[in-house]
C-alpha cells in the first residue's frame, strides 16, 4: 500500500545509520557513461530515483549489476548504435544525462524532463550552457535532440548558481576540446562529490568546491571504485523530527561537515548537538524557539531541501517564525497539509511562510504531493498526537531508502499500510 501510519507524541530515542546521497549518487551514475571502464559505486541508497537512473543507463547500452548497496557499471560497450535517445524518458533527475551522453556519444534526443509542483524546473540555462559549447539543439514540442561533432570547451557564467546545470557542463567539459571555464558555479556537497568522482577517473578540474571551476577537456578516464557520502537531507530529516518530537538520537554517518546551516537553525530552535567523525548526537530541548526569519539559499545557506522538513517544528515552537523560500517557486504546498494537523500558517507575498507557533499537532489523514514535502508529513506525524496517515508515500521512496525503517531505529511508532 502507498501509505504510511505513525503514532505520535514521544519523544525519539535510539540511533540509525543514514544513507548514501541521492543528490550526489544520480550525477556520478550519469558520469560512469563517460568512462569506458567499469566503476563499482559503494554506499548506492537503495531508493527509486537510483533504480529508474539505472534502467536509463541499461536502456543505452551500459551493463549493470547490483550487490546489496553496491552498484558496478560497465559503460565498455556503449556507442551510438547501442542507445537511441528516445530510451531516456522524462524523469527529473534524467536532465543529468544530458551532459554525459553528449560526452560519450555526441547526440541525445529526450523528452522534457517536466515541471513538478515544487516548480517549472525548466532546462533554458542547461540548453544555454550547451549550446555555448557547440551543441547543437533542436527544440520541439513534447522533446529535443542535442547534437555535437566536437565539444568545445569555453567560459560559461551562468546567470544562477544552478546545481543540474554546473552538473551537466562538468559532464561534457570533461570531453570537450579544450579548456572550459564555469563561472558562478553551484557549490553544493554534490558538486564537489561529482568532481572527486571525476579525478579519481583522470580527469582534470581546478577550483572544486568554489564558484569557478577549470575543466581541462580529454585526458582519458578510467574505471574507479567510489563511495558515495552521506546523504545530508536525509540525516537533516531525522534531525528535524528528533528537534519536532524530543528526545536524544545519534545519526551514524551524518555528514556534519556539510550541514553546518541546518545544524545552526536546530540549535536556534532549541537543540544541544555535538559533531564527530562518527556522526551527530541530537538532545532535543523541551522548548522549541521560533525563528523570525528563515531564508533559504543555496549552498551553504540553508537548503530549499529542508525548508518543508523545518516546517511543522517552527509549527509548535513558541512564537512567530517567517520562512522566505527564494529558490523555487511553489515549494510551499505541505502547508495546507500542516493546517489540517492543526497548523496556524500563511503565505504572505507568494515566497513567505508566516507560521505562528501551536502547542501541538494533531494526528489526521494528510497526503504527499512530492519528496521532501511528503517527508515533512511524517515528521509532523512522529510529533503529532494520535495517529497520521500520509498517503502517495512513493514520492518518500524516490529520496529515502526506508524512512519506516530509520525512524523505527529512532523509537518511532510508524508502518506502511
Ligand atoms: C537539484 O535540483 C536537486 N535535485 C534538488 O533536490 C535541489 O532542491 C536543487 O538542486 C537545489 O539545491 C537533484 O540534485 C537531483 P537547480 P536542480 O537547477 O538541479 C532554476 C530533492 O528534493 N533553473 O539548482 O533541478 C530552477 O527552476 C530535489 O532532492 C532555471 O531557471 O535545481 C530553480 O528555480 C528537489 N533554468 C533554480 O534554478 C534551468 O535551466 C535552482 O534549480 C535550470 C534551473
Amino acid at each position: 500500500m502507498d501509505t504510511i501510519h505513525i503514532r505520535g507524541g514521544n519523544a525519539l530515542f535510539g540511533e540509525t545509520r543514514v544513507q548514501g546521497s541521492k543528490n550526489a549518487v544520480l550525477p556520478v551514475l550519469a558520469a560512469a557513461l563517460l568512462i569506458e571502464d567499469v566503476c563499482v559505486i559503494d554506499n548506492c541508497p537503495r531508493i527509486s530515483d537510483v533504480h529508474h537512473m539505472l534502467m536509463l543507463l541499461e536502456g543505452i547500452g551500459c551493463r549493470v549489476s547490483r550487490k546489496n548497496r553496491s552498484v558496478t557499471i560497465d559503460a565498455r560497450n556503449v556507442s551510438d548504435d547501442t542507445m537511441s535517445g528516445e530510451n531516456v524518458t522524462g524523469m527529473r533527475s534524467s536532465i543529468t544525462l544530458l551532459g554525459a551522453m553528449l560526452g560519450r556519444v555526441g547526440e541525445i534526443t529526450m523528452a522534457y524532463p517536466g515541471g513538478c509542483v515544487i516548480g517549472e524546473r525548466p532546462i533554458d540555462l542547461h540548453i544555454s550552457a550547451l549550446r555555448r559549447m557547440g551543441v547543437d539543439i533542436c527544440e520541439r514540442e513534447s522533446n529535443f535532440t542535442a547534437k555535437v561533432r566536437k565539444l568545445e570547451g569555453t567560459v560559461i557564467r551562468l546567470p544562477l548558481s544552478s546545481v543540474g546545470v554546473t552538473e551537466n557542463v562538468i559532464l561534457a567539459a570533461v570531453k570537450a576540446k579544450g579548456v572550459t571555464v564555469l563561472q558562478n558555479a553551484a557549490k553544493e556537497p554534490e558538486i564537489v562529490t561529482l568532481c572527486e568522482f571525476l579525478r579519481d577517473a583522470g580527469a582534470v578540474i581546478e577550483g572544486i568546491g568554489g564558484s569557478t571551476l577549470i575543466i581541462q577537456g580529454g585526458h582519458p578516464l578510467h574505471g574507479v571504485s567510489f563511495r558515495i557520502p552521506a546523504d545530508r537531507i536525509v540525516a537533516g530529516t531525522y534531525l528535524m523530527a528528533a528537534l519536532g518530537a524530543g528526545g536524544h538520537i545519534f545519526l551514524e554517518d551524518a555528514p556534519s561537515a556539510q550541514m553546518h546551516s541546518m545544524i545552526k537553525a536546530a540549535e536556534q530552535i532549541g537543540a544541544d548537538i555535538t559533531v564527530s567523525r562518527e556522526g551527530l548526537n541530537i538532545m532535543a530541548q523541551e522548548k522549541k524557539r521560533a525563528i523570525p526569519y528563515l531564508r533559504t539559499e543555496i549552498y551553504p545557506g540553508f537548503p530549499t531541501d529542508m525548508q518543508s522538513l523545518i516546517m511543522p517544528v517552527l509549527a509548535t515552537a513558541e512564537g512567530v517564525s517567517v520562512i522566505e523560500e527564494t529558490v523555487f517557486e511553489n515549494r510551499f504546498r505541505i502547508v495546507e497539509e500542516l493546517k489540517r494537523m492543526g497548523a496556524c500558517i500563511e503565505i504572505q507575498k507568494k515566497s513567505q511562510a508566516l507560521i505562528v507557533g501551536t502547542d501541538s499537532l494533531l494526528g489526521c489523514e494528510v497526503s504527499a504531493q512530492e519528496l521532501r514535502g511528503g517527508a515533512a508529513l511524517v515528521i509532523a506525524g512522529c510529533m503529532a498526537q494520535g495517529e497520521t496517515v500520509v498517503k502517495n508515500c512513493h514520492f518518500i521512496e524516490r529520496g529515502y531508502e526506508d524512512i519506516c525503517r530509520d525512524l523505527q531505529n529512532l523509537g518511532v511508532t510508524i508502518y506502511t499500510g
